[in-house]
Formats: structure tokens, C-alpha cells, sequence
């Protein structure tokens, strides 16, 4: 049965922060704690390290109530922005940055990061926790459907944008997508990075009992909306989904990597 597509209202009444957590990254019931996280932390620390990206401020775009994707982002950026549509999510954000003793509990994956750094000693991961918390200096609203996704708040441009699991959310169809694309380039310095990773041909996903929609995105689409969007693809990953799908949960065939860069010259 086809999935009607869930508007940003229901997102504001429904999405509840805590059952996502729990669905998706508790450290003993989520499901993402395995394959999508191996795949995404894995491309995250390769890029910002080897893969050379790095500067001065990085906008991480529909963070949810997470932060597992800025673990490696810290060290290779000075200044994080981060944002979610929800005032739920941001709320949970700010949370874990006051280090409240009820906020979400990311210390495993931490642990992940740091082994993929070589050191994930407790006084190495504690670290590790304190320097995000210094880098992200502002968690902001955004919304992907505005031709400015941030309107209420004065952005810089970035060296690199980031965004996981986000834009198949608000967008309907790939056309929504392609145009949230470009809606963001005017946030990234020329040259700057784009970094999308997310799932591919999934049409829904539970929050708690909740069903919301996806967008059905494939590598062909994902090719034709960046350049569509005006960027140069410097890397495309996919890899398919090899495990027994929970579908109790979601029904994503697989996971995509892309990273891109808008373009320096000028005029483009
Ligand atoms: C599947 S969650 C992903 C959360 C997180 N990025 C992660 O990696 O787990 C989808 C996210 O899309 C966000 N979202 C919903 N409507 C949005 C909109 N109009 N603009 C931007 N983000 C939106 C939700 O608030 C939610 O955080």
C-alpha cells in the first residue's frame, strides 16, 4: 500500500524525537546501528580526513534529534551550524549540548568515531564529546520547502554542507528535491563541498506507531538532480541493502553517498 505523502504539519504534531531515537539508534534496539551507521560514520570520517575536506564552517542540514554525523565533522571544521525543521528536534540538540543528564545517549556511537580515529580510550571519547560541544555554535530552524531553508535566521556561507536522512522527508518528488538542492548552494562558499547521504527506493518509515512517507530516490535520479542543481558530483556511492528488511520499520533497498561541490567559477 502506497504511502500518502506526509505534510510538514504532521511533522510538527507527530514526529516525536524520543521514539525516533529509540527506533533508530538505541544502542540495543535501533536499526540503524549497524549497516547505516558502519556506511555513514565510515564515508563521514574518510572524507573529512583523507578524503581532505575541511574549513572553517560546516551547516549540517535536518539534523533530527542526532548528532552521530558531526563526530568526525569536529575535527576537520572550527564552527558547526546545525538545524532541524522541528522545534522538538532542536530542542533535543540543545539538550545534549548542555550535557543534561536526560539528554539522548550517543556515547556508543562516539566510541565508533574515535576507533575509526585510532583511539577510542574513555578519556579520548569524553574529549571527543566536548569538542563537538564547543563546535556547534548555533542549532537554527530550517525548512526545505522555503526558497530560503533558512529564512529566520542570517546564515554564513560554509566550506561544506551536510545532511543525512533529510530531504527524502519534505520533498515529494524529485523535482522538490532538485529544487532544495539549489536552494542550498547559495549557503556554501564557491568550491564548497555538499555531502548527501541517505537511503535509496524507500517509501515509508515508522516514528514510534507513526508511518510517514519517504521520497523514492534512485542513483539515476540523485545523478540527474545534483547536476540539475548546478553541482559538479565529485563522488557517488550506493550500496544495496543485503540484510532481511525490518519492514515493520522501513522498506530502504539501500544507501547512498554523494559528495559535490559548487562549482568556483564565476557565473556559474
Ligand atoms: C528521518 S528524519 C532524519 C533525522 C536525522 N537527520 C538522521 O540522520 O537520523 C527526517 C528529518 O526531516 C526533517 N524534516 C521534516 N520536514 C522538513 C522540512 N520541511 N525541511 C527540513 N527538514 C524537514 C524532520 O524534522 C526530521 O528531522
Amino acid at each position: 500500500m502506497a504511502t500518502p505523502y506526509t505534510p510538514s504539519q504532521t511533522y510538527i504534531d507527530e514526529f516525536n524525537s524520543v521514539d525516533y531515537f529509540k527506533t533508530y539508534y538505541h544502542p540495543e534496539e535501533g536499526t540503524l546501528t549497524g549497516d547505516w551507521l558502519n556506511f555513514v560514520l565510515q564515508n563521514l570520517h574518510g572524507t573529512f580526513t583523507s578524503g581532505g575536506v575541511k574549513g572553517d564552517i560546516l551547516i549540517d542540514f535536518g539534523a533530527g534529534p542526532t548528532i552521530y554525523h558531526l563526530l568526525s565533522a569536529c575535527e576537520a571544521f572550527n564552527n558547526i551550524i546545525t538545524s532541524d525543521f522541528l522545534e522538538q528536534n532542536r530542542a533535543q540538540l540543545q539538550k545534549w549540548l548542555r550535557n543534561d543528564s536526560d539528554a539522548l545517549d550517543w556515547t556508543p556511537i562516539v566510541k565508533f568515531v574515535c576507533e575509526l580515529e585510532g583511539n577510542s580510550d574513555s578519556e579520548t571519547c569524553k574529549k571527543k564529546e566536548e569538542k563537538l560541544r564547543r563546535t556547534v555554535t548555533k542549532v537554527v530552524k530550517c525548512d526545505a520547502l522555503k526558497k530560503n531553508p533558512y529564512e529566520s535566521v542570517e546564515m554564513p556561507q560554509a566550506d561544506c554542507l551536510i545532511s543525512c536522512l533529510c530531504l527524502e522527508a519534505p520533498c515529494k518528488d524529485v523535482e522538490s528535491f532538485t529544487n532544495a538542492l539549489r536552494n542550498l548552494k547559495v549557503f556554501l562558499k564557491p568550491g564548497g563541498h555538499i555531502i548527501i547521504q541517505s537511503v535509496l527506493n524507500c517509501t515509508y518509515y515508522y516514528v514510534g506507531q507513526k508511518r510517514f512517507s519517504c521520497l523514492t530516490i534512485s542513483k539515476e535520479d540523485l545523478e540527474a538532480a545534483f547536476k540539475e542543481a548546478g553541482y559538479e558530483i565529485v563522488k557517488l556511492k550506493v550500496v544495496p541493502y543485503t540484510q532481511k528488511p525490518r519492514i515493520d520499520i522501513s522498506d530502504y533497498k539501500g544507501f547512498y553517498f554523494v559528495h559535490a561541490r559548487k562549482p568556483s567559477a564565476k557565473g556559474k
